[in-house]
This record gives structure tokens, C-alpha cells and sequence, in this order.
């Protein structure tokens, strides 16, 4: 086991900023290999309500975290949030591919995020709970066959990637409440719970949006593989679990949607327990 790591300390920002740095994969998206997508394959993908909000929550988030790292007078967390906002644009360029080649639909729009310290605080809250479900629904995406593995694959950069910004998130927000002398527990946890429940706001709101904007075939189940919650979390849970072991074991993960997930999986297997000893038997 490796040294205990002060949290706040330099070595901790040197960690968690050169573990950030020295993971980025180098690619270019109009070079990856896309596949040719039979008819059934572009049908799902296009009655998909998601790509206008995709596109813009990428480029958004490219322009504000490219800006804000300008801001930031420190040399080592500049150049990785700097990284970071790189590798916001280049999923911003990746989805518009995609739109592009498969005739999606979306129009790209130009940045609407001022970038600021509070708005990246808000993203990177955001990004846990995003990433979170990203991850289970690529998984299940996988497992169900909804896209062929060739298209899937091109993808699983993308969930590094935002693994690596929501760990770097988190350190980087524990380091920075050190600094500024908010950082004892309960602190955290206040600040922590309050930037959860306005992502989840703000989540259930783009939400809504999306559900008025979709096609009448993606929620019939004729688009979206039926799901039930607990396998959705489930699958959320294994690959957050698959991923968060990549990264050194000294430094902080996202808690509190494992946390959470983990308690609803539970509550609902206990219910599901209650229900079969209570239900009359033989019926
Ligand atoms: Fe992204
Ligand atoms: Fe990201």
C-alpha cells in the first residue's frame, strides 16, 4: 500500500494534476475508424432525442473550461484544466462526426457558459452525475447489442476521459477548500450535497427538455432497450467500479452517486424480499 496522501497538500495537486496529464490518449475524430451503420443501427441512432443537447453541452463545456483554466494563476492545475478543456472541444468535434456522418440532425451552436470558477464548480457536479449513467447506459448499449461493438468501441475513450475529469474534479475541489480554509468535514459535505442537488436540478430540467423534444419511438421501447432500474444501476455501479480502479489508489473518487446508487439497489432488492414473503403464496 502506498503513503497516506495529505489532502490540500502540494503533493496531493502534483498527483492528482500529473495522473490527469500523463493519461491523456492522443486522437483525432474525423480519423477514427466509424463503421458503416446498417438501416435498423442509423434508425435507433437518429430517433436517439439527445444529440442537439449533446453537441451543445460539449461545446459549451470546451469554451467555459478552456476559459476558465486561463484564469488560474497556478502553472500546474492551468495546464490540466487547460487539458481538460482541450478534451472537452475534441468530444464537442467527436459528436458533430457523428452527427455529421450518420445524419443526425443536431445544429451546432456557439458557446453559452461564462467561464468562471463557479461555473466549473457547477459542470464538475454535473459531470459526476452525467458520467455516473453515461457509464451504465454504454455498458448496457453493449451487452444489448443497441449499436454494433465497432461504433460502441470509438466511445470507450470518451468514458475514460470523463472518468479523468470527474477524478481530477474532485481532488481538485478538495484541494482547493483546503486552500481556501473550508476544508473540514462537515464543510465538505455541506458544499458537496449542496453542488449535487443543483446538478440533479439542473439534470432533471435538461431532462424535461429532452422528453418534450422526442420522438414518439424513443419511449415506446422500440428504440431504448427496456430497462429496469435496478439493471441500469447495476450496470452504472460495475463500470464505475472497472474504471475507478485505473487510477492511483491515493487519490479521491466521485462518492456520492455510487453512494447513492448502492442505496436504492438495496432498498429495492430489500422491497422486493418484503414483497415475496408478504404476498398470499400459491396465487
Ligand atoms: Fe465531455
Ligand atoms: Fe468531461
Amino acid at each position: 500500500m502506498k503513503n497516506a496522501l495529505l489532502i490540500g497538500s502540494d503533493e496531493h495537486k502534483e498527483l492528482f494534476c500529473r495522473t490527469f496529464v500523463e493519461s491523456h490518449e492522443r486522437y483525432e475524430p474525423l480519423e477514427l475508424p466509424w463503421p458503416v451503420l446498417d438501416d435498423a443501427a442509423l434508425a435507433r441512432l437518429r430517433a436517439l432525442p439527445i444529440w442537439d443537447m449533446a453537441l451543445q453541452a460539449e461545446t459549451n463545456a470546451g469554451a467555459m473550461v478552456t476559459g476558465f483554466a486561463a484564469t488560474i494563476s497556478d502553472p500546474v492545475v492551468r495546464d490540466a484544466v487547460a487539458l481538460q478543456g482541450f478534451e472537452e472541444e475534441r468530444h464537442g468535434k467527436l459528436i458533430g462526426t457523428l452527427v455529421d456522418r450518420y445524419g443526425l440532425g443536431a445544429t451546432r451552436r456557439p458557446p453559452e457558459l461564462e467561464p468562471t470558477q463557479s461555473q466549473f464548480v457547477h459542470f464538475g457536479y454535473r459531470e459526476c452525475l452525467d458520467s455516473f449513467f453515461g457509464f451504465g447506459i454504454f455498458r448496457i448499449a453493449r451487452e444489448t447489442d443497441f449499436m454494433p461493438d465497432s461504433l460502441i468501441s470509438l466511445f470507450t475513450r470518451v468514458l475514460w476521459e470523463e472518468a479523468r475529469h470527474i477524478v481530477f474534479f474532485v481532488n481538485w475541489i478538495a484541494y482547493e477548500r483546503v486552500r481556501r480554509g473550508y476544508g473540514n468535514v462537515l464543510m465538505q459535505a455541506i458544499a458537496t450535497a449542496l453542488g449535487y442537488v443543483r446538478a440533479l436540478f439542473d439534470m432533471i430540467v435538461s431532462g424535461k427538455k429532452m422528453a418534450e423534444g422526442a420522438p414518439p419511438s424513443a419511449s415506446n421501447g422500440t428504440v431504448l432497450p427496456d430497462l429496469s432500474l435496478t439493471r441500469l444501476l447495476d450496470a452504472c455501479l460495475a463500470e464505475n467500479e472497472r474504471l475507478m480502479a485505473r487510477f492511483d489508489e491515493r487519490l479521491l473518487r466521485p462518492r456520492v452517486m455510487p453512494l447513492l446508487a448502492r442505496g436504492v439497489v438495496g432498498a429495492m432488492q430489500t422491497g422486493e424480499q418484503l414483497r415475496n414473503v408478504v404476498a398470499p403464496r400459491g396465487v
